[in-house]
């Protein structure tokens, strides 16, 4: 169960963030698991990868060759971006997870993968999360976007009574979620790179990549679009710039009558 269900998101402070988080506590199955698991993707990523991932990865000053302590990775995120990590142990309820990341807060899983899921894991884990997702918040943009989206998610949500509408909506955004900031691609130089924390962690997601390609990225279409976390992406969608996610908020905004001055 989630440590988040014991604490306050609007009284939470830096000090608890990673509460019940102890490096000495990964065993060495841990390490030798997770270097499988680098070797692997450091492979895959060759190539796929978007500028501002390495560039991120450059100024995080880490090549992730070992297992990282998320207190230390935490005081750099915080450093240079104002991001910090939450160490989390389970799905957080949707409101708080958008209420988190609208906070410049990144969850992450504290467990590392068992062996049998070293190619794909429809859970997310420690490599998952840092490796996937933290370097990217060293890009302004890519950071602000989740940041604003995040936040005209949850306002959206909060708003919204519980029903059949609020399912839908919900499905939509994560829809929305899975095929931006988790499998994801942006072009570059005419080539499709990816940005997405599911491909970027994933040997077996960028191969499943090059076997089906990518359509031009469509917010109607993201929403008609189903999605599993059991198995490889059933599809991906390219942007021109992060421009292009931007032009999707507005959209929404529309489409679910927001009028406030969140973008
Ligand atoms: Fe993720």
């Amino acid at each position: 169960m989630s440590r988040i269900t014991n604490l306050n998101i609007d009284e939470i402070k830096d000090s608890e963030l990673l509460q019940g988080f102890d490096f000495n506590n990964y065993d060495e199955g841990d390490h030798e698991r997770w270097k499988t698991l680098l070797a692997g993707v450091t492979t895959a990523q060759d190539g796929i990868s978007c500028n501002s991932y390495s560039k991120g990865m450059s100024l995080l000053g880490e090549n992730f060759s070992d297992l990282p302590d998320l207190s230390e990775l935490n005081n750099k995120m915080e450093q240079q971006t104002g991001w910090r990590v939450m160490a989390v142990n389970g799905i957080l309820p949707c409101e708080d997870f958008y209420k988190l990341l609208s906070r410049k807060i990144f969850p992450s899983a504290t467990f590392v993968r068992d062996w049998h899921s070293t190619a794909f894991t429809g859970y997310p884990d420690l490599f998952h999360d840092v490796v996937g997702h933290l370097p990217l918040f060293f890009d302004p943009k890519f950071s602000e976007f989740v940041q604003k989206s995040s936040q005209l998610i949850y306002n959206i949500l909060i708003k919204t009574p519980e029903g059949a509408e609020k399912e839908k909506m919900i499905q939509n955004f994560s829809r929305y979620g899975w095929f931006t900031w988790e499998a994801g691609l942006i072009k570059e130089n005419g080539e499709a790179k990816a940005y997405g924390g599911a491909i970027l962690s994933s040997s077996g997601e960028t191969q499943n990549l090059k076997d089906r390609g990518y359509e031009k990225f469509d917010l109607l279409e993201v929403f008609n679009t189903a999605y599993t976390d059991k198995e490889y992406s059933c599809k991906y969608f390219i942007v021109d710039s992060y421009d292009d996610l931007f032009a999707s908020l507005d959209i929404i905004k529309t489409q679910y009558n927001i009028q406030d001055s969140i973008h």
